[in-house]
């Protein structure tokens, strides 16, 4: 998977601790934490130098091996241990990613120390890594290491994995050293971050305070006297767990009986919940505690009929939130056991230590309901390991919205865990699902942890670093030489000359649908990208005098935001022609009486849109497999994941003849059908952008059926592009959106003289 290459990963601390007995016998035992539990398995198999801290203060040891690990430790002392590990990372950093749920704390010794002991991290793998090695980096306590590595050692292949949130760039700005922190990161060729928003956040906090533009995905790093330009690969790739290696500790029948013996143990209530974290403010403790208690305070749940099991892992102990966090969680239990307990039988079980991972799983399986509550969390572990050992089918995970694992795990209940009540209502209705339901989340919720295990994040993950790896080439001085190339080769000799003479014309508009034309189509919506190249292509074109660019999409527009497309100075349709931002088009009424385009809902169109939903909804919300997406100015109806494709027909015939009595208009697409209620479409708006814009041809490039609106609007001094297969009224073809987008380099470079680097 690393291309034969050396593959060395540098924590903060290596995948085991070295534990100090009090009678000074000393013993090894797996690092705690997420990171150690995703990545291990992945290295266990491909071999692996690994660089980091044993855990314990001033252990000056050597370089020692465990399976296919070679395990070089670092040493820190007992102030570094203070300032750059409790201080900057879990003082300054750990807070600040995490939303500010606790202040976090600015200290210039503290960042002081933590530069030095990067530097320690990076010289350590300076000394052993062998020469074109790849180096993967983890995590928030080395974020400089990546360009110090570079400095120290170009000839590595650099990739850096941010297991925990990237805050949003308005709280970065808080950090006095930000631009330090993002060029520290942008040393590395490749950053992987657990979710979209993250990587978004960073491109953009990366082009706010250090001024490199971002082309989709792709960061452009530009060249100094010494250093050539370089790009870097700043996407999301959410970690997973070994679900097969969960799974078959889940199978073993001693496992089975462990569980059904902590059953036993609790007195075998009818229902036991689960809570599995390290003991940290982020995790939202303190406010399952609360749902718990006034739930039975509120005599909802009957203390004799359920146990709340809470193991809460030590952590950063000598760190003030956290040492304040532990107090009064053990306070909370004992004043909760006490009102609500009574001999032999408490309703809390706080185990406030580590515990195997054979004991981890039998837990799990004991378990009915796990609460994964975050306030915010990069990804949550837990909640997919309970999911992959629950071969049975049964179980409820209640899991928060603010965990990066929501954005998988969509059969899970769903909570908002500020909001008590509606943690109280998820946790009573989870105690109380029926088995039939319990299965069906369960297998979907199996079939996405399995689909999407950690085997397959890191064929994704270490795919992109290895691109990244093959793309070097070293030149005398060791620097890689830049790797872009101009080529227009591909694009068809009719569509050459056209795009010629568009070229040349005064003023021009360039229209585009998204997905399947700028963005390659993928399984996940979310996970579309524009391709780099079309975006900068779109980006020189909009800097061009006399030039319009704009995207006419089926997506809401924040729904296009979501795949993380940079827009600003594009005119943008959303809905099917419904939404637009970045024109104003002024009194330009939508087609018949409708209102104005772009105009937010009319009272009457918000009542309407509440009343189909809420029929939607009774009619088919429980039926498994359809999918309901609220869009701004209607709700389309997904199909796609019915199993049976007759009753999948029957019950899009259903939702048609209910919109069509709520006077909705209704768009077909394939496996989907889109209520609006308005009467936009692409063709139309891209008339009322042309009414608001001076005279000018317009390409138009689009893939799908609802394209069609424009290609047939289109004149004869236009240019229509259909995109791939299928009937069309557009006058020329291209077969995919990579031949799209070399069309829109060719028109960019033509107008500009600009060259388009390839992809
Ligand atoms: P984080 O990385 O913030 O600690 P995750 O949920 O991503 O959170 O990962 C936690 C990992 O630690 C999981 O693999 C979980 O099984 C393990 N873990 C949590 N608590 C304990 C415990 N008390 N004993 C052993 N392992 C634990
Ligand atoms: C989280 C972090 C890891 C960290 C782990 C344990 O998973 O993302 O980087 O190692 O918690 O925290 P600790 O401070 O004990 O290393």
């Amino acid at each position: 998977m690393t291309g034969g290459r050396e593959l060395v990963m540098v924590s903060n601390r290596l995948p085991v601790d070295r534990v100090v007995a009090s009678d000074g016998s000393t013993s090894w035992r797996t690092s705690p934490g997420g990171l150690v539990t995703a990545v291990a398995p992945i290295v266990e198999q491909l071999g692996c130098l690994w660089v980091g801290w044993v855990g314990a203060a001033d252990e000056q040891l050597e370089p020692f091996e465990i399976g296919s690990m070679r395990l070089a430790p670092v040493e820190l002392s007992e102030d570094d241990i203070e300032l750059y590990y409790e201080g900057f990372s879990n003082g300054t950093l750990w807070p600040l990613y995490h939303d500010v749920i606790a202040r976090p704390d600015f200290h210039r010794v503290w960042w002081d120390r933590y530069r030095r002991v990067n530097q320690r991290f990076a010289e350590r793998v300076a000394e052993q890594a062998a020469r074109g090695a790849i180096v993967w980096v983890h995590d928030y306590q080395l974020q400089l290491v990546p360009a110090m590595l570079r400095e120290l050692r170009p000839d590595l292949t650099i990739a850096f994995f941010l297991h925990i949130p990237f805050p949003p760039s308005r709280l970065f700005a808080q950090l006095p050293w930000r631009k330090s922190v993002v060029e520290g990161l942008l040393g590395a060729d490749v950053i992987g971050f657990q979710q979209v928003t993250d990587a978004v956040a960073f491109r953009m906090t990366a082009e706010r305070f250090t001024r490199v533009p971002a082309l989709g995905n792709t960061i452009v790093v530009p060249g100094t006297a010494d250093h050539p330009s370089r790009t870097v690969l700043a996407q999301e790739f959410p970690i997973s767990i070994d679900a097969a290696a969960f799974a078959e500790v889940a199978a073993r029948p001693e496992i089975q009986q462990r569980a059904r013996e902590i059953r036993a143990e609790l007195g075998n209530p009818k229902t036991v919940m689960l809570g599995v974290d390290r003991l940290d403010y982020t995790k939202g403790i303190r406010h399952r505690l609360k749902a718990f208690d006034e739930l039975l305070g509120d005599g909802e749940i009957d203390p004799a009929d359920i146990v709340f099991v809470q193991v809460a892992s030590p952590s950063r102990e000598r760190v003030d939130a956290y040492r304040q966090l532990r107090d009064e969680v053990e306070l909370t239990v004992g004043r909760i056991n006490g009102e609500h307990g009574s001999i032999g039988h408490a309703p809390l079980v706080y185990l406030h230590r580590g515990h195997t991972r054979d004991e981890m799983v039998a837990l799990y399986l004991a378990a009915d309901v796990l609460l994964v509550t975050p306030l915010r969390d990069g990804m949550n572990l837990v909640a997919k390991e309970y999911v992959a050992c629950r071969a049975d089918e049964q179980g409820v995970l209640v899991l928060s919205e603010f965990a990066g694992a929501a954005d998988e795990l969509r059969d899970a209940l769903l909570v908002n865990p500020h909001d008590i009540e509606g943690l109280k209502a998820a946790i009573v209705r989870a105690a109380h699902m029926p088995r039939e339901e319990q299965r069906r989340r369960m297998r979907s919720l199996r079939r996405t942890v399995y689909d999407n295990d950690v085997a397959h994040w890191a064929t994704g993950y270490l795919g992109a670093v290895r691109a990244a790896a093959e793309s070097q080439r070293p030149s005398q001085t060791g620097h890689r030489t830049e790797p872009i190339q101009v080529s227009t080769a591909f694009v068809p000799r009719s569509i050459d000359d056209r795009v010629r003479r568009l070229a040349a014309l005064p003023q021009l508009i360039v229209a585009s649908d998204f997905d399947g034309t700028l963005a390659p189509i993928v399984p996940r919506p979310q996970d579309a990208r524009i391709l780099p190249r079309a975006r900068q292509a779109l980006e020189v074109l909009r800097s061009a005098p006399d030039t319009y660019v704009a995207v006419l999409t089926g997506r809401s527009l924040e729904g296009l935001a979501e795949t993380g497309l940079q827009s600003e100075g594009w005119i943008v349709s959303g809905s099917h022609g419904s939404e637009l931002t970045g024109l104003d088009v002024g009194a330009v009424a939508g087609a018949g009486e409708a209102p104005p385009l772009g105009s937010p809902l009319t009272d009457e169109e918000h009542e309407r849109l509440q009343r189909i939903a809420r029929r939607f909804e009774r009619v088919l919300g429980g039926e498994p497999g359809v999918r309901l997406e609220r869009k701004p100015f209607g709700i389309a109806v997904h199909t796609r994941q019915v199993a049976d494709s007759e009753q999948a027909d029957e019950l899009m015939a259903a939702a048609v003849e209910l919109g069509l009595a709520a006077e909705m208009h209704v768009r077909e697409g394939k496996q989907v059908r889109e209520f609006s209620v308005r009467d936009s479409n692409k063709g139309s708006v891209l008339r009322s952008i042309r009414a608001a814009l001076p005279n000018a041809p317009v390409l138009f490039l689009g893939d799908d059926v609802t394209d069609e609106d424009v290609f047939t609007s289109l004149g004869h001094d236009d240019l229509g592009i259909k995109v791939g297969d299928g009937a069309t009224a557009a006058v020329e073809r291209v077969p995919d959106p990579e031949t799209a987008t070399a069309v829109l380099a060719l028109l960019a470079e033509l107008r500009t003289g600009i060259i388009i680097g390839s992809e």
